[in-house]
């Protein structure tokens, strides 16, 4: 493989089939790794797609300043384009975000304003309202707005969903995969449902998180809103790029079950993932018994472990959010140290 740029780089990420975490379920379990896209994230696709689309249209013009409000994993992408494009660009993050995503950020040159994740989305101290305002006051700029802007799902539409089908050489059964801004899941699911209508959607959500029950009932309710760790997946909004018609099942998971997925999948998988990576491992647990022995299944691995060293993969971190309490190793982890203190 050659490449002209790092942007040609994109998509074409590999399946690979897990062995040892998934022993025990019935099945083919393969891990679509968007980690593995050049900047280690799924986000590559929907990044490149939105700013092609504006740049076809004429909404961005050259020199002009991109603005998103974004996790961290879009903004990497809009950076990275930013870069060969020559645009420059204003991400507004939430205070949520792990530092190392926040310098990455940085790293490739875009400037980072952190909002308080306590802020409600209408509020004008919020990430989104702060972008909406960016756009508004810098002349010649852009919010790509990914929660809204359709050209999100159809990037998946036209590339991850294929990817699959090709992939799995269409006997894919089942695709499990987070929801955020539902762009990944909608566009992949779009793709596949029209290739056959009997695959089975799985869509993952956090516990204080509005989209599953706004799913089952319709309601938005703000009830449910509270604040979670995992990055990535869940909403407080209703994203137009959730396509709730084409999801089959939603399944809620917590922040410590899928924290320890992600570290099992770097040890027992050698696949050093993300947060939203372990959600989407455990969502395949609670969904185990409904796997028959020739189902296909497909995780999306949404990106690279490498922006969580400071969270999921930090025992120290692990500890303070009370999840290594009651595990096996947790006395002898704390008999360990106390000896090492002692020395
Ligand atoms: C780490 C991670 N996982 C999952 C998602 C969800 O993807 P989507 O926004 O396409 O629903 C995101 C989106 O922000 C993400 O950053």
């Amino acid at each position: 493989m050659r490449f002209n740029n790092i942007l040609e780089a994109i998509g074409n990420t590999p399946l690979i089939k897990l062995n040892k975490i998934t022993r025990g379920i019935k099945g083919t379990v393969y891990a679509k790794m968007e980690s593995m896209n050049p900047g280690l994230s799924a986000k590559d696709r929907i990044a490149i797609h939105m700013i092609e689309k504006a740049e076809q249209e004429g909404r961005l013009k050259p020199g002009g300043t991109i603005i998103e409000a974004t996790s961290g994993n879009t903004g990497f992408s809009i950076a990275m384009i930013s870069a060969i494009r020559g645009y420059r660009c204003v991400l507004t993050v939430t205070s949520k975000v792990s530092k190392e995503k926040i310098n990455l950020l940085k790293a490739m040159g875009a400037r980072v304003v952190i909002c308080p994740k306590s802020a409600k989305p209408e509020d004008p101290a919020s990430y989104y309202e702060r972008a909406k305002k960016f756009a508004k006051d810098i002349p010649n700029s852009l919010y790509l707005n990914q929660n809204f802007n359709i050209d999100n799902c159809e990037a998946h539409y036209m590339s991850t969903g294929p990817e699959i089908w090709k992939q799995t050489e269409g006997k894919i059964t089942h695709l499990i995969c987070s929801t955020g801004t539902g762009g990944t899941l909608s566009g992949t699911a779009q793709y596949l449902k029209e290739k056959n209508p009997n695959i089975q959607i799985i869509a993952i959500d956090a516990y204080g998180s509005v989209l599953k029950k706004y799913y089952e009932t319709g309601i938005y309710d703000e009830n449910e809103i509270y604040s979670y760790r995992i990055e990535g997946t869940g909403k407080n909004i209703i994203p137009d790029n959730v396509n709730f018609n084409v999801i089959d099942q939603y399944v809620k998971v917590t922040d410590k079950q899928s924290a320890f997925k992600a570290r099992r999948l770097a040890k027992q998988e050698g696949m050093l993932v993300g947060y939203s990576s372990g959600a989407v491992l455990q969502g395949l647990f609670e969904v185990r018994n409904q796997m028959k022995k020739d189902d296909v299944i497909v995780l999306i691995f949404a990106d690279h472990g490498s922006r969580y060293l400071g969270k999921i993969f930090n025992d120290e971190w692990m500890e303070e959010q009370g999840f290594l309490y009651g595990q096996k190793n947790y006395k002898y982890m704390l008999r360990f140290r106390k000896f090492l203190r002692s020395i």
